[in-house]
């Protein structure tokens, strides 16, 4: 089969890969109780993990098998990527097996190399820039609790990290606002904000943790140490401490008000076992709705991605007839 040139194949590295209405698409397919069982038909998805993940993985993989397809998780240490080869001839070889990639990353730039040479799309199952696979979960968590999400204010207390960074840029599509509470030295900075600004995301900083929540529909955390900063843990427990969110901290928001954490937690630090097991939690939908978003993503992301390549071969065609 001839396939599609890489220019053209639609990527999700980052919230910034997809406009808005792309987005209430991908949310639209997510939701769809009816996906196209066989949309896949028996291709398969090349999913690689630098770092563990429960929730990643196990939806990932699910998700392709509910369109049909075969997932197959790659190690590091099975392929080498970048070290027994360029991981652009890796990109070259794995594209030629599936019909979509996945990597879970330390460097963004790994995704971006693989992204620009592979013939299938990539997405991003977590790097050190983001996590926009998680975003799309959260906004489906936040959609079914409260419907519209365009007016909803979030408060996220906790480090400035991928999570952040993803939800962050997801408001300049969605149009939800997001204040962002955390310890010195563990903000975005200037430059990042202004960027995110530029984007048209509405982000606020702010330093109270009681002032980020009140109002806010949902109470958003995650974990201080992110995988790769492990040494780093002990130094950022003492930073953030008066950071966690308890029950007492959700009482300060709406009344409705849902709490979310992308998950793996760690209780006890970030945020309590009484908030985490308490009424206002959703992390456990947010888990389940994994899934629903990848499906929705691969979904829509194969589709063009076939489209495309249904395209190229009619050009072809017309060439040959000529
Ligand atoms: N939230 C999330 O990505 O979880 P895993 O690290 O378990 O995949
Ligand atoms: N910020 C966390 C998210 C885990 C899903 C990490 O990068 O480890």
């Amino acid at each position: 089969m001839n396939p599609t040139t890489s220019q053209q194949v639609p990527h999700f590295l980052s919230m910034a890969d997809l406009s808005a209405d792309d987005l209430g698409v991908v949310l639209e397919r997510s939701a769809d109780p009816d996906p196209p069982r066989t949309l896949l038909g028996g291709r398969g998805a090349g999913l690689i993990f630098e770092k563990p993940s429960a929730r990643t993985r196990n939806s990932t993989e699910m998700a392709v098998v509910q369109l049909g397809g075969h997932p197959v998780t790659i190690r590091p240490d099975e392929i080498g990527l970048g070290e027994r080869e360029a991981i652009s001839d890796v990109a070259r070889v794995l594209s030629r097996y599936f019909a979509v990639l996945g990597a879970r990353t330390f460097a963004h730039r790994t995704l971006t190399e693989l992204a620009s040479h592979s013939l299938v799309p990539v997405i991003n199952l977590l790097s050190d820039d983001g996590h926009p696979i998680q975003i799309l979960a959260d906004l489906l968590t936040l959609q079914h609790e409260f419907g519209d999400i365009a007016p909803l204010e979030i408060a996220w207390v906790g480090d400035a990290n991928n999570v952040a960074r993803s939800l962050a840029r997801g408001s300049a599509l969605a149009g939800y606002s997001v204040r962002l509470c955390g310890p010195a030295g563990y903000r975005f900075d200037d430059a990042e904000l202004a960027r995110l600004a530029e984007a048209g995301a509405d982000v606020t900083v702010v330093d109270d943790p009681i002032e980020a929540v009140t109002g806010a529909h949902a109470v958003y955390t995650d974990t201080w140490t992110s995988m790769g900063q492990e040494e780093e843990a002990h130094r950022r427990r003492v930073a953030f401490e008066g950071y966690q969110v308890t029950e007492e901290l959700l009482e300060a928001a709406r009344d409705d008000a849902i709490l979310l954490h992308c998950l793996p937690a760690h209780r006890g630090e970030e945020v309590t076992d009484g908030a985490l097991d308490g009424p206002r939690s959703r992390v456990f939908d947010q888990a389940e709705n994994r899934m629903h978003a990848a499906r929705g993503l691969i979904w829509w992301l194969v589709e063009r991605c076939d489209a495309a390549r249904a395209g190229d071969a009619a050009a072809e065609g017309r060439r040959n007839r000529g």
